[in-house]
């Protein structure tokens, strides 16, 4: 039986990493925050289907949160097959008009979280010959936006590097690039969102569909969209220097 360890996997995209497994039949562990959330979200996933599900309240922007999480995945009595690094969020303001706290936090959940649980995880993947690890990164990757998309600028980096570095091992790693998504993340940043387009948005499901095939097919990005395939494409060919630009002019909306 496969099992999958989720961060983020009571909302939005990682909410819709679980459904997906629980169909598939696979044992889950999910972590987040909110014991109570967790609880209603599990027993969710059994009637669809999951034969397990474990939860695991941690919060990643602690370094207590982030060792529970470790010490679950480096467990070799109970092997996880599968590591989804999803759980995240967005300051919903420019750089010069936050805290340090505040952007610390958020490299611990996008940067150090992913690097910690990934190391913690491959371990057991490699000597048993099978696993993935899926890393959400953002369409933010491409663009210079803040630290937001400087963690995202990681994760995708990251993520290709460890595709290279875990080619004939068994183990795949995958960057998840999605663009504006339809989930609980903009309401909770406080990010206004009625300026953008409808052909902008996607559905986690979509989102989640099109990277699972994406990772059966041993791509290491996953760009889910044919709008913002071309937009991620096209982006390689602009000059650094307009990309930071056209950025700048709608940060000047926060
Ligand atoms: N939505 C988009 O347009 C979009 C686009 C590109 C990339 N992404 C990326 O997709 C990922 C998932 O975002 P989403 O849109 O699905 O967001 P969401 O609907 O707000 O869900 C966020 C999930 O992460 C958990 N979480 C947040 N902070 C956490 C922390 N400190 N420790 C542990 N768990 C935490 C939340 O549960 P608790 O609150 O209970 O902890 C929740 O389960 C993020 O990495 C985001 O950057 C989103």
């Amino acid at each position: 039986m496969t099992t999958a360890l989720i961060t983020g996997g009571t909302a939005g995209i990682g909410k819709a990493f679980a459904d997906s497994f629980a169909r598939s039949g696979y044992h889950l562990i999910l972590v987040a925050r909110n014991p109570e959330r967790l609880d209603t979200v599990a027993e969710e996933l059994r009637g669809l289907g999951a034969p397990e599900v474990e939860t695991l309240p941690a919060d990643l922007v602690t370094e207590e949160g982030r060792a529970a999480v470790e010490a679950r995945l480096a467990d070799a009595d109970r092997p996880v097959d599968f590591l989804v690094n999803n759980a995240g969020f967005d300051l919903g303001k420019a750089f010069t008009k936050t805290s340090a706290e505040d952007e610390e936090r958020l490299l611990d959940v996008h940067v150090l979280a992913p690097m910690r649980l990934t190391h913690a995880a491959l371990p057991g993947m490699i000597a048993r010959g099978r696993g993935a690890v899926i890393n959400v990164a953002s369409v933010a990757a491409f663009v210079p936006r803040g630290t937001y998309s400087a963690a995202k600028a990681w994760a995708l980096s990251f993520s290709e590097s460890l595709a290279a570095e875990l080619r004939g091992t068994g183990v795949r790693a995958m960057a998840l690039c999605p663009g504006f998504t339809h989930t609980e993340f903009h309401q909770r940043a406080d990010i206004e969102t009625t300026s953008v387009p409808g052909w902008m948005w996607l559905d986690a499901e979509y989102v989640v569909e099109n990277a699972l095939r994406d990772l059966r097919r041993g791509l290491p990005v996953s760009v889910p969209g044919p709008q913002y395939k071309v937009l991620t494409a096209a982006s390689r060919y602009v000059p650094r220097g307009v990309r930071t630009r056209v950025s700048r002019s709608m940060s000047k909306r926060w």
